[in-house]
């Protein structure tokens, strides 16, 4: 049946934002209209045909998932699916304290939180948006018992690079997994500058140097992740490196955009429209794809592969793929 071949989907609800990181989402971006948007319930047919192929994990994102109404409905009814075992949401974390206790109650565990700046000036001149809210997020996350929490923070050159001590000060003192990503170059390439990279490898010779050893861990994750355990502090610290180290071999995640169509990697262009199959020929029209779909995939992989790995020009932003 090739269960082998999905066990993680990425699942963007919505393509808008109350920040606008400028790395993840150009000045002039149109918005989908509302009534492109995949409906709960379709969603939810897709995760079930998706859980008879070997889905197990999923994620929710955006834009902002918070921002789409009554997002805990899709958590209760995503929670439910017979197959499922974990999910979680990507979030920018000012919501929180707004919708957190529901979330939590529709059985939601684990919330990623993006956070790259932890000085107000800077916070907001890359997101527009107020340090503090996203502070009072990440405290009602603690209050309500999300476990674990962990902070995205991506590492951009001559930006946020000289936080690296202070993130892991961070998570020590609020108990808070600690993410460093790379920039990538998704989308409209001309806002990306190779030069803005920082190179993973050299951010954790620098953790070590100041606070000691680094033990390997294997956390939930989606494997991106490579995570570590900060002995001296108790602190741990993953790091995602898709420029430097990527992490695609054997990869088994698919993202769904919130307009309803499959993308099979971050890469590349390759997509599916999924939304057309299931509201065309339903249900079962889908079940009817899913070989053709894990096909797909295995293409795709290799492609990417056999492309060294680089991310292609899309003319999509990270905000309309789903982050
Ligand atoms: N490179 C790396 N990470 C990105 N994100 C959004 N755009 C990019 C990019 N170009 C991150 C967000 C968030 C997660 C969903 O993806 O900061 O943490
Ligand atoms: Fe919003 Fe996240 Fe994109 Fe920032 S990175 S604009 S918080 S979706």
């Amino acid at each position: 049946m090739g269960s082998e071949q999905i066990n993680y989907l990425r699942i963007s609800v919505t393509d808008r934002c109350n920040l606008r990181c400028s790395y993840c989402r150009p000045d002039n971006i149109h918005f989908l209209p509302y009534d492109h948007f995949l409906r709960y319930e379709e969603i939810r047919d897709i995760v079930e045909v998706f859980a008879e192929y070997g889905l197990k994990k999923v994620r929710i994102t955006g834009g902002e998932p918070l921002l789409r109404r009554d997002i805990h409905v899709l958590v209760g009814m995503i929670s439910e699916i017979e197959g499922i075992k974990d999910i979680s949401m990507t979030t920018n974390g000012i919501l929180i304290p707004k919708y957190g206790k529901l979330l939590k109650e529709r059985g939601l565990k684990r919330l990623n939180i993006s956070l790259d700046s932890l000085r107000e000036e800077r916070f907001r001149k890359l997101t527009g948006g107020h340090l503090k809210d996203v502070l009072r997020g990440i405290d009602e996350a603690k209050r309500l018992g999300f476990d674990p929490i962990k902070i995205n923070v991506v590492l951009i050159k001559d930006f946020n690079e000289d936080e690296v001590e202070d993130f892991i000060l961070f998570g020590k003192k609020w108990d808070l997994h600690i993410r460093f990503i790379e920039l990538m170059p998704v989308g409209f390439l001309e806002f990306f500058d190779h030069s803005k990279v920082v190179h993973l490898s050299e951010i954790k010779r620098r953790i070590e140097e100041k606070f000691g050893k680094l033990k390997p861990v294997s956390l939930i994750s989606s494997g991106a992740s490579r995570d570590y355990l900060i002995e001296s502090l108790s602190v741990h610290v993953g790091f995602i490196s898709p420029m430097s180290l990527p992490f695609c071999e054997g990869c088994k995640k698919l993202r769904l955009t919130s307009d309803g169509r499959l993308k099979f990697c971050l890469r590349g262009s390759d997509e599916i429209n999924i939304k057309d199959i299931l509201r065309k020929r339903g249900k079962e029209g889908l079940r009817n794809e899913m070989e053709n779909i894990l096909e797909m995939k295995r293409a795709s992989n290799i492609k990417v592969a056999e492309k060294g790995f680089i991310f292609e020009e899309t003319g999509k932003s990270m905000i309309s793929i789903g982050g």
